[in-house]
């Protein structure tokens, strides 16, 4: 049952290290137009870019398994990464990996195609809390967190809203499914509108039965309650895993990178 979520994780990293290895072979003649590459060129070649571009593959591939901080030495790599170009174009190739798949998929009129958004990192992106507490060099601090998720200041992911409108446009119901408390049900509500999110079919958060569950089981659960309502869960789009793995999981899962925190 993971195969098929590897297979698409590994695709996305294919394409994401033959970018890499380009950058580590830069040429030697280097114009001025390329001048604003560099400090990307140079982290990616020099021992300390090196490891953090290896520690991020295996942080996304689950080779690190659970981790709670990214290495203090790559601070500046990952700061990079999520603020530079990268970032948004390891999303964007995820996404049209999705698009791709949901254009094979025979949509039945009954209306139970179905397709899963985590939101964190997936649908919106918390880049702006992060850029404040350190790119994933600090410990989390929930009620730092809390006072983030309350503010509904989170910006879309410019592809994921595109694959969002794209899926809906295609008829797929989309359920939105987060690690995010009932209790903040409002905040993220408002914060997906102003975001630019409409139109989902349901929108399921962590209720008090949820609390201490983990991730993998607490998403797998309520899978499965739309599997026996007759939902076809066709993808699944999460930062985590624990979006992804499990059971009642989508024929086809897509990992975007979050090299900023991890969720068992
Ligand atoms: C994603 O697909 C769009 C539309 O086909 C294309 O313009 C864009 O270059 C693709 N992006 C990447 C990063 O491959
Ligand atoms: C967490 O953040 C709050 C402010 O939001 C602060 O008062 C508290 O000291 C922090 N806790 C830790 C352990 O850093």
């Amino acid at each position: 049952m993971a195969s098929r979520p590897l297979t698409s994780v590994f695709l996305i990293l294919l394409v994401g290290s033959v970018t890499d290895s380009s950058a580590a072979f830069d040429p030697i003649i280097r114009f001025p137009t390329t001048r604003t590459m560099t400090v990307d060129s140079r982290s990616n070649s020099d021992g300390e870019g090196l490891y953090c571009a290896s520690w991020h593959l295996a942080a996304e591939t689950n080779n690190a398994g659970a981790w709670t901080q990214i290495p203090s030495r790559c601070f500046s790599y990952f700061k990079y990464y999520m603020t530079g170009k990268r970032y948004d174009s390891d999303c964007e190739v995820v996404a049209n990996f999705s698009l791709s798949f949901a254009s094979t998929v025979q949509m039945d009129p009954d209306g139970k195609d179905a397709w899963i958004f985590d939101i964190d990192e997936a649908l919106l992106t918390n880049l702006p809390y992060y850029m404040d507490h350190g790119f994933g060099s600090e410990v989390f601090n929930e009620s730092c967190w809390d006072e983030w998720v309350a503010l509904a200041k989170a910006p879309a992911i410019p592809s994921s809203l595109n694959l969002y409108n794209a899926l809906k446009q295609m008829g797929f119901k989309i359920f939105v499914l987060t690690g995010r408390g009932e209790h903040q049900r409002q905040d993220t509500s408002k914060n997906l509108e102003l975001a630019g999110y409409a139109g989902w079919e349901g929108l399921i958060l962590r209720g008090a039965s949820d609390v201490g569950i983990p991730a993998t089981v607490y998403k797998s659960e309520r899978r499965s309650v739309l599997v026996n309502e007759g939902y076809r869960i066709h993808g699944s789009t999460g930062d985590q895993w624990s979006d992804l793995l499990g059971f009642a999981v989508a024929k086809r899962s897509f990992k975007l990178p979050n090299p900023m925190y991890y969720i068992p």
